[in-house]
């Protein structure tokens, strides 16, 4: 039996995570609810795995607690700045912990095509833009599934992300597109299911590559998934390219 504590449980992804578990016999959940309450759920029943959707402040807490008891994470929070995500890695690094913005197998799979995308076509001729579309409740833009695209891009073409990156609306005369530029365009309305496009803008051609979510049931898959990868491996900071073994394919 594998005991995984939900923190978030009460929010949409955590509550949609805590839905999906009921289909396995062999998971039991235990729903934190609250900060505090992760140190009472773990008093009766430890868990051997924590999976949190919270937010970053609450996730950075409750990592301290599973650094200190030894219990290993799956983190699926995103919209921390990057000085708490080297927090996090300090506070886990003495526990097995998996984090990853975008818990889809099919978006794993675009990040991994975009790295291969980029080696490929030249910086000098194919300008990028990113894409994202989300419901109206989502508290950070861009988001860190598209901030991740650009990573890769920025990476890949050897250039500063921060230099790079362009994240405000185009308006008025801005003269022509810069060529070392990173685009993102982020879309919030209603109760839109979250979308990624990422556009390949050539000289008389283009490929766009786009992630559609129709539920958070993908996720709450690849998030169990990762739960029962991550127990199994040495201490660390991983990715869900590493569990899927795709962090140094092909490209
Ligand atoms: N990696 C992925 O694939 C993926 C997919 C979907 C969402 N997410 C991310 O997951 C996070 C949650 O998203 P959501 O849509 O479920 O948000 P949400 O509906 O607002 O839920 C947030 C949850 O976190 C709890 N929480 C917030 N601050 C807390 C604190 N300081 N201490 C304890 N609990 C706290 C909330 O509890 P209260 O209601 O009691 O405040 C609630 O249960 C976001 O960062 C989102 O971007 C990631």
């Amino acid at each position: 039996m594998l005991q995984v504590a939900v923190t978030g449980a009460s929010g949409r992804m955590g509550g949609a995570f805590m839905e999906h578990l009921e289909d396995y016999e062999d998971v039991q959940a235990l729903s934190v609810v609250g900060s505090t309450c992760l140190e009472k759920v773990c008093q009766t029943q430890a868990p051997d795995v924590i999976v949190d959707f919270s937010s970053p402040d609450a996730t950075l807490a409750f990592a301290v607690w599973a650094s200190a008891k030894k219990v290993p994470m799956v983190i699926g929070t995103t919209g921390f700045t990057l000085t708490q995500l080297d927090r996090l890695a300090d506070t886990l690094h003495s526990v097995p912990a998996l984090l990853s913005p975008n818990m889809s197998l099919m978006m794993n799979l675009v990040w991994r095509m975009t790295a291969n995308a980029i080696t490929v076509l030249p910086s000098d001729a194919v300008d990028v833009e990113i894409v994202e579309k989300h419901h109206r409740e989502k508290r950070n833009a861009p988001s860190s599934t598209a901030l991740k695209l650009a990573q890769i891009v920025a990476e890949k073409r050897g250039w500063s992300l921060a230099e790079a990156l362009r994240h405000k609306a185009r308006w008025g005369l801005i003269g022509p597109r810069p060529q070392k530029e990173i685009a993102i365009s982020s879309l919030r309305g209603g109760t839109f299911n979250s979308e990624h496009s990422i556009i390949f803008a050539g000289q008389g051609e283009s490929l766009e590559i786009t992630h559609h979510s129709q539920s958070l049931e993908p996720f709450a898959r690849g998030t169990l998934r990762s739960a029962r990868w991550i127990v199994k491996q040495s201490p660390g900071v991983y990715d869900m390219l590493d569990m899927l073994g795709l962090s140094e394919v092909l490209y």
